[in-house]
């Protein structure tokens, strides 16, 4: 059997820094949002939807390449119960960038508002108008941005943990940095 590699295929590490990012600024637009009565409400709203909707087309992009591509392991020395709950993190995390834009999207549509991606390109309707499922999709899309911020903060921690203290290779198999001495290398381009 292949070898599990050392670090994640460069396409999934350019996809992952390309979306923490966008990830972390569609949260802090979207709490700026609601939180503004200003003249800015209208260009963040206009930065959002479009910027959702791409972020939609990247994490199942993402997703379809995770699926097809061997990822590295977690050091042996993990105890089993932390790698399950480390993989179901990411499953989490995966879940909630598929959900977030999509429901934010189904709540456009409920609430009668098109989903205009630039001049001359909107998104179809998801759903017929209904004034309560507007509301039922605008509380979850809430919902779903705390739970987005809560397995964020979660994640990096984790990240700095693995980087910082424990020196295992875990955040450099992502960032294509220098692995410990003892762990088996391959050069960060390949996967
Ligand atoms: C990764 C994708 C997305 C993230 C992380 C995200 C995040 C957020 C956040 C944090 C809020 C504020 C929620 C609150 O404080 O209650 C928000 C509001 C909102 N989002 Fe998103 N969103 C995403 C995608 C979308 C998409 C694709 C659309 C529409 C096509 C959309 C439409 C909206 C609208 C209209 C609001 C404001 C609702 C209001 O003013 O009551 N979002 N979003
Ligand atoms: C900003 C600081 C971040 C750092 C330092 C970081 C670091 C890492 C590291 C080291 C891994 C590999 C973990 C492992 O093999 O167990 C990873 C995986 C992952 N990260 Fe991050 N990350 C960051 C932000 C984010 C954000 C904002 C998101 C999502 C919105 C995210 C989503 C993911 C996902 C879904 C995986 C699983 C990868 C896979 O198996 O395909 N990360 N991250």
């Amino acid at each position: 059997m292949k070898a599990r590699p050392a670090y994640f295929p460069l396409s999934l590490r350019i996809l992952h820094w390309l979306m923490a990012p966008l990830v972390i600024a569609m949260l802090l637009i979207g709490v700026g949002m609601v939180a503004s009565v200003s003249p800015r409400h209208a260009a963040l709203v206009a930065i959002h939807k479009p910027l959702g909707a791409v972020l939609l087309v990247l994490v199942l992009l993402r997703l379809t390449v995770r699926l097809s591509q061997r990822v590295p392991a977690l050091p042996g020395e993990i105890p089993a119960w932390q790698q399950r709950l480390a993989h179901a993190s990411h499953c989490l995390l995966y879940a909630l960038l598929i959900l977030q834009p999509l429901v934010g999207w189904a709540m456009q549509s409920a609430g009668g508002y098109p989903v205009v991606l630039f001049e001359g390109l909107q998104l179809p309707a998801l759903l017929a108008p209904s004034v309560w499922l507007h509301g039922v999709l605008r509380g979850a899309h809430g919902v779903i941005a705390y739970l987005l911020m809560a397995s964020i903060l979660l994640h990096l921690a984790a990240a700095l943990f693995h980087g910082l203290i424990r020196r295992d290779g875990v955040l450099a198999s992502m960032t294509g940095g220098r692995l410990p001495a003892a762990a088996p290398a391959s050069p960060p381009g390949e996967g």
